[in-house]
């Protein structure tokens, strides 16, 4: 890991806060994320399991973690176990965590090796009533490839088939929504590195640059500063291709008069910032660029006032979408027939502005969070719109992460340019 080493008392309270949604004599069990193919023996870099990472802050892949508050063995109320290392190991791959440097990150004191695993859980398994199962509940994934926690509750039911099985998601949707104060601080820290890119891509744009070479100086910023890399595939999409919304060649050259629409953000000890800018690559927004510009900035205000506790997600996007009409009635590209012939499923300012303006945020970028829940203190909650004109060769998005308080809401990107005035300056400074 690049990032610095993290207190365990973050995931200590965590691991405190989920056995207490527990029914009574119930264990636990979560599995490190599997290591996926990249080529013949290669594997991708590894991305930790969102869970496993928010109740042991380990990092690192064939682990397993069981929670049983009531268990009758007091050695084996929390337990964690790690893949074992060996000098094979060490040469090939590298450092892996000793047992004692895994009670340091996770708090946890009873850590065996991986080996141990079958007999220890076997030894306890039988005195507890319930079994709490982790899957990818996220409503936006629908799995295709079997993934080890499915792998995992397949192989554990046929062994233990009498036992009553209930899903810890649900209670992990719930606690981590809400975000705990290191967990801001985490977040704020990927939102600084994120502003540091974005300030040095202002000085380094001008015509003729690729957008590859743009990519390359936000992945150089993002690593110098201990971030693990991006949060997502980032788009650096000039001109036509900001209408693509989920353009991520950036292979083409940016051109003088065009505006450029990036959506980038660096991941920082699994903790992730969202930003979206657009940038004129001549350093000077045109007439018709502004409007456009302010168009999407005005309705990116007037949302953020929105992001409050007690706001209802469906009421919020109504909400938004009838600012956006107002504001493309503004540039011309509707009219009030439009408006008033339009399907209320499919609202005409959906032609110009496809997508949702805001998603929860956190350890996965479009984190795990109820849609039918309001809004609440502790919630992070990206702010987004966007207006995409295929005719003009112009899309302009914007986007910031907001922290929803006790008195409103904190913009943790408030210190990223984004005033049409203040990129321009900055640009030909
Ligand atoms: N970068 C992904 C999103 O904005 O939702
Ligand atoms: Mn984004
Ligand atoms: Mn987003």
């Amino acid at each position: 890991m690049k990032y610095l080493p993290l207190s365990s008392d973050l995931f200590t309270n965590n691991r405190n806060n989920f056995v207490l949604r527990l029914k009574s004599n119930s264990i636990a069990i979560f599995n490190s994320s599997d290591e996926y193919t990249k080529s013949g023996d290669q594997t991708f870099t590894f991305k930790q399991n969102a869970d496993f990472f928010y109740l042991s802050g380990i990092d690192q892949e064939q682990c397993v973690l069981i929670l049983y508050p009531d268990c009758p063995n007091p050695l084996y109320k929390e337990v964690l176990f790690l893949r074992q290392t060996n000098e094979h190991i060490a040469v090939w791959e590298g450092h892996k965590y000793t047992k004692e440097e895994a009670l340091n990150a996770s708090g946890i004191k009873s850590i065996y090796w991986l080996d141990d695993f079958n007999s220890i859980l076997h030894s306890i398994i039988n005195y507890s009533d319930n079994i709490y199962l982790n899957t990818n509940e996220n409503d936006r994934y629908q799995y295709t490839v079997p993934y080890k926690d499915l792998r995992f509750a397949k192989d554990l039911r046929e062994r233990y088939p009498l036992h009553n099985y209930l899903r810890s998601a649900p209670i992990l949707r719930d606690l981590r929504s809400i975000k705990s104060p290191t967990e801001i601080e985490l977040t704020q820290k990927a939102c600084d590195i994120t502003n540091d890119a974005f300030k040095r891509v202002l000085k380094f744009v001008k015509p003729g640059v690729t957008e590859y070479e743009i990519e390359a100086e936000i992945i150089h910023e993002f690593i110098r500063q201990r971030a693990t890399g991006h949060a997502y595939n980032p788009i650096i999409a000039s001109g036509p291709n900001a209408n693509i919304l989920h353009y991520n060649d950036n292979n083409q050259v940016c051109k003088d008069g065009d505006v450029i629409l990036f959506d980038f953000g660096a991941e920082y000890a699994n903790y992730n910032a969202d930003m979206s800018r657009s940038i004129p690559v001549n350093g000077r927004f045109t007439d018709r660029q502004r409007a456009v510009y302010n168009a999407v900035l005005r309705v990116m205000k007037e949302a953020t006032k929105m992001i409050i506790a007690g706001a209802i997600w469906n009421e919020y996007h109504e909400e938004v979408g009838k600012i956006m009409t107002s504001e493309l009635i503004g540039l011309g590209l509707l009219d009030k027939h439009d408006v008033e012939k339009q399907n209320p499923a499919m609202p005409a300012y959906k032609k110009y502005f496809m997508h949702g303006t805001s998603h929860h945020l956190g350890l996965d970028v479009h984190d795990f969070a109820s849609r039918y829940e309001p809004f609440r203190v502790g919630n992070i909650l990206t702010c987004e719109p966007g207006i995409y004109i295929q005719k003009e060769n112009l899309g302009i998005r914007l986007e910031n992460n907001i922290l929803i308080t006790e008195g409103g809401n904190i913009d943790l990107m408030a210190a990223i340019p984004i005033e049409a005035d203040d990129i321009e300056e900055i640009m030909n400074s």
